[in-house]
């Protein structure tokens, strides 16, 4: 890992009128480093992520992202024109839902080439080679390549929706519940999936989940929230196996096995 972090966050807050969506959190998260967010119903985790990804504008405090060159900026100091290509390029962001993520009228392969042609790929032939190849990397046949993502499945619904993230090689890519809407069986092999990609691509993450299992087996470290604030942090071992706050230790006790 770089001595130097990709994202700075500073006494970030989210009002919503007089309600805490988050307030006063900072972290520091290293370019190649899995990030697990977690916390009951309600805690401010979907907010938190939001905000850091710039979906929302926060209350108060900031963040800066430090660019391919290495110059630091201030997210939410950025013109619209830089913070879209941030999200074309360097971002991407995995919906619980694969719907709110994909195309859902246009085929696996458009799905994976749009983001591709966004990043100045011109050459239908690489495109569609390109697209093959990642549709391969999570378990989609080349057969599937010309179908919908209404006629997938769920799961292959959200392994299309990582493959249109990923194919861009983005630096940081934010994930709110990515195994959330799927079946326990199906879970797991996503998981695997997910993690392999992680490992091999070197990709900063910001894992959103209530699940601490997905916590303990994606991030390297972990935050704990409740009721908009962070009331634990560290790496996720450490935090699972000798939880100090005590609702850290109510959420680990409330499940069977981590
Ligand atoms: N658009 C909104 N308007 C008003 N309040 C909101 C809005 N979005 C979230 N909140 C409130 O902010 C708090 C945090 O919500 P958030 O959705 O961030 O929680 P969460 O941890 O993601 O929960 P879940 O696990 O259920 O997705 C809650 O009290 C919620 O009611
Ligand atoms: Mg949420």
């Amino acid at each position: 890992m770089s001595d130097d972090p990709l994202l700075r966050v500073s006494a970030l807050s989210k009002f919503y009128g007089p309600r805490i969506g988050c307030e006063n959190v900072s972290f520091d998260l290293w370019p190649g480093e899995v990030l697990a967010i977690v916390g009951e119903s309600g805690s401010g985790k979907t907010t938190l992520l939001n905000c850091l990804s710039t979906r929302l504008m926060p209350s108060a405090g900031s963040v800066s992202y430090r660019m391919r060159d290495g110059e630091w900026r201030d997210l939410y100091h950025m013109s619209e024109a830089e913070r879209r290509f941030l999200m074309r390029t360097d971002w991407g962001f995995v919906h619980q839902n694969p719907a709110d993520g994909l195309r859902m009228a246009v085929s696996a392969g458009a799905n994976v080439g749009e983001r591709l042609m966004a990043v100045g790929e011109r050459h239908y032939g690489n495109i569609r080679s390109t697209a093959i190849d990642w549709l391969g990397r999570v378990e989609i046949g080349p057969d599937r390549i010309d179908d919908q993502p209404r006629a997938f499945s769920g799961g292959m619904r959200q392994r299309l929706q990582i493959a249109r993230n990923l194919v861009t090689h983005p630096r940081l890519v934010f994930m709110d519940e990515p195994t959330g809407g799927l079946d326990v069986s199906v879970q797991a092999r996503l998981l695997d999936l997910l993690r392999g990609l992680v490992n091999d691509l070197g990709l900063a993450a910001i894992v959103v989940t209530h699940d601490l299992a997905v916590a303990r087996l994606l991030s390297r470290r972990i935050i704990v929230m409740k009721d908009g604030h962070v009331v634990e942090s560290g790496l996720t071992d450490r935090v699972l196996d000798d939880p100090r706050a005590p609702y850290t230790q109510l959420l680990v006790s409330s499940v069977l096995a981590v």
